[in-house]
Formats: structure tokens, C-alpha cells, sequence
């Protein structure tokens, strides 16, 4: 089979980081057009993949008869309108979260999808790839903890760029752990609640940070995560499954333990999602690519997340911002999946 030709579209960081995958460590695909908003960004990166060209026009890029896929990592407020260009033109499109930035658009991405009758879109949430959530999956769904519970989980990231906001504490950090709950769970999100404790003294002035979740799933499981973008340490992703016959733990990073001199002993904790999730995107990119190339027999052009996943956190995230200015828990709403065949 010959390779996919691939369209990446926005070439910042993660972009980027996704056309040197495709281009080092993934078979069956290569990258031939690249598309930045910033012209000179993607004429650099198509400099440094053999056969590949910057395209000034993302629509363009799309519909390009010798593009067969695209890659969306533009910001979130362009995904709407490069999402439907590529259902419009029947291109396998895996685009980086979120879906779209609100539920509506969301929602009509999942019909208009929906009514092609084919699986186009795939939605990058790559902790569904990472080996420790995939380990921890197929343990609970062997029944090994009987019944789950409840989960704890910690995200914190070392810093964020000056314009991150609190509400994008919600849609940025927590969205991955909402997808991660509906992918542990398999069920939707019911409530949610943010809870601001006290702020961090040297997080940026006007950003709530750290910031509680509380989410309570259809059938009331419990989820509770702490949101602490500005810790000034590392990336620490945990999770904490507890159940009927007993819990388990992801994400301690506990690879080499080293000795020192000054009495010290430990090892190294990774300092960005790059690095604690590489494998994961590689892994992402590498099922993507084969169900693309799988596509045109069996009408599914994914691998992982949906469009419908994409609502579904879109959803959870809008209750969550509005908890982060009521306080107050609030109930998710989100159309029943049933009311739209295919979805
Ligand atoms: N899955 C993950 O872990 C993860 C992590 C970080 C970011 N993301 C997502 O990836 C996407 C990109 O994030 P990033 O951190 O790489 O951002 P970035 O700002 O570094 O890169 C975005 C790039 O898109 C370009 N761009 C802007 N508007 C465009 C348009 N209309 N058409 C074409 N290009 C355009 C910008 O010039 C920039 O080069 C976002 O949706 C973000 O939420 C996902």
C-alpha cells in the first residue's frame, strides 16, 4: 500500500512536533504539505521534510486533490471551520483537542459527521495511548478491582504562557481528565464542581490556581482532580483507581532511582507533557495512520477518541467553567447519543 499523503495544519508546537513523528517515526504516511498562519514558520518546516511543500491557505491544503489526511494542531477556534472542510472534501482528519471551543459547534461537527455515514474524525486525546492508562484500562475492564469507585487524580504543570487564563485551567488542563474519566468509566459525566482554594502567591495575578474538580459520573462514581498549573516543578500527571476489591496507581514516575553524595536519593520527574506522553502521541499517530489506511473498507477512518468524545468534554468543560463562577456544582447537558444515528 502506498504511504498516506498527509496535510499538517499549524506548524507551532505541537504541529511541528507531529510532523517530525510522521516524518521519523511512523510508517505508511508522509508529511507533503504543511500550513501555518505564519508563512515563513511552515516554508521552514517543509524545508526539512524531503517532498513536502507550505501551502498558504489551510482550506486550500485541505482540499488539495493529493492530500488524503489531515493533521489539525491550529489553535482551537480555527478547528470548526477546518473540521468541516475536511468532512465536506471526505478527509480523515485527526485533530488535536479540543474538537471545537464550544458545545454547539461540537455538537454540529458530530451530525454533519454523523450523516456522511463514515468515521472521519479522530480526536487527539492521547492518555488513551499512554502503556500505564492502557494497563490500568484493561485491568478494571478484567474486573480485577471489582467494581470501580472512584478516582483521585493530580495534574500540575510547572508553568503556563502569561495568557492562560482560569477558565482554561477547565478547558486546557482538566479537559484531558474528563476524557480520561469517560474512558476509564465508559459513561458520560453527570455534575461538576470547581473549588478554588487559596491561591498560589506566584501564579500570574487573576488566575485561580490551584483549582479542585469534583465530577460525578451517570452512575455516580466519583472523580476528584487538583488543577495546579503554576507549581514551578515538573509535569506531574497521577491517577488513582479505587474499587470494590482494591485500587491501583498510574503515572509515579518511577523510573531509575539514583543515590547521591549528599545523602539523597530519587530520580527524575518529566518536565513536560512532551516527554511524559511521547510514546503515547507516537502510538496515537501509528494506530491513526493504519486505520486510515484500513479506512476505505470498512468506513472507519479512526482509531481512538470520536467526534462524538470531542462533545462530549466540550460539554463537561462549558458545566465547568460555569461552576468556576457559580461555585456551585452544575449539571453537564448534553443531547442523548441515541437521537443522532452514527454518532
Ligand atoms: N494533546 C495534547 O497534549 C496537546 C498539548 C498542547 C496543545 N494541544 C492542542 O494542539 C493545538 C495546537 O496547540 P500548540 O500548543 O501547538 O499551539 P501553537 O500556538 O504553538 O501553534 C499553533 C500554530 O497554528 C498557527 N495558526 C494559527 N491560526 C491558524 C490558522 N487559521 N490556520 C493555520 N495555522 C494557524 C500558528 O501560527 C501556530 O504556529 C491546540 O488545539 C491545543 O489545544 C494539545
Amino acid at each position: 500500500m502506498s504511504d498516506l499523503r498527509i496535510a499538517v495544519l499549524g506548524v507551532g508546537i505541537m504541529g511541528a512536533d507531529h510532523v517530525a513523528r510522521l516524518a521519523t517515526r511512523i510508517s505508511g504516511a508522509r508529511v507533503t504539505v504543511v500550513n501555518d498562519f505564519l508563512t515563513e514558520k511552515a516554508e521552514a518546516v517543509a524545508a526539512g521534510v524531503p517532498g513536502c511543500r507550505a501551502v498558504g491557505d489551510p482550506l486550500d491544503a485541505i482540499a488539495d486533490p493529493d492530500i488524503d489526511a489531515v493533521v489539525l494542531a491550529t489553535p482551537g477556534p480555527t478547528h470548526d471551520k477546518q473540521l468541516l472542510a475536511c468532512l465536506d472534501h471526505g478527509k480523515p482528519v485527526l485533530c488535536e483537542k479540543p474538537l471545537t471551543t464550544d458545545v454547539e459547534s461540537s455538537l454540529e461537527i458530530v451530525k454533519r459527521e454523523a450523516e456522511l455515514g463514515k468515521r472521519l474524525i479522530q480526536v487527539g486525546f492521547m492518555r488513551r495511548f499512554d502503556d500505564e492508562y492502557v494497563q490500568l484500562k484493561a485491568l478494571m475492564d478484567a474486573g480485577e478491582f471489582g467494581r470501580p469507585l472512584v478516582l483521585h487524580c493530580v495534574h500540575r504543570n510547572p508553568a503556563v504562557p502569561p495568557s492562560f487564563d482560569s477558565s482554561m485551567v477547565v478547558k486546557d488542563s482538566l479537559v484531558h481528565e474528563v476524557d480520561v474519566t469517560r474512558f476509564l468509566f465508559d459513561e458520560e459525566i453527570a455534575s461538576i464542581q470547581i473549588i478554588k482554594p487559596a491561591t498560589n502567591p506566584g501564579a500570574p495575578q487573576g488566575i485561580q490556581d490551584p483549582q479542585i474538580a469534583i465530577m460525578r459520573t451517570n452512575s455516580g462514581k466519583h472523580v476528584d482532580v487538583e488543577l495546579f498549573v503554576t507549581t514551578g516543578v515538573a509535569y506531574e500527571v497521577r491517577t488513582e483507581l479505587v474499587g470494590e476489591k482494591g485500587s491501583a496507581f498510574i503515572g509515579l514516575d518511577v523510573g531509575l532511582i539514583r543515590k547521591g553524595g549528599a545523602g539523597t536519593w530519587g530520580g527524575q520527574i518529566t518536565p513536560g507533557f512532551r516527554e511524559r506522553f511521547g510514546r503515547a502521541y507516537d502510538t496515537e499517530f501509528q494506530r491513526w495512520v493504519n486505520a486510515v489506511q484500513r479506512g476505505n473498507a470498512t468506513g472507519d477512518y479512526t482509531d481512538g477518541p470520536s467526534a462524538w468524545d470531542g462533545y462530549a468534554a466540550a460539554a463537561v468543560c462549558a458545566a465547568g467553567v460555569e461552576s468556576l463562577q457559580s461555585g456551585q456544582p452544575v449539571t453537564v447537558d448534553m443531547v442523548d447519543r441515541a437521537t443522532i444515528p452514527g454518532a
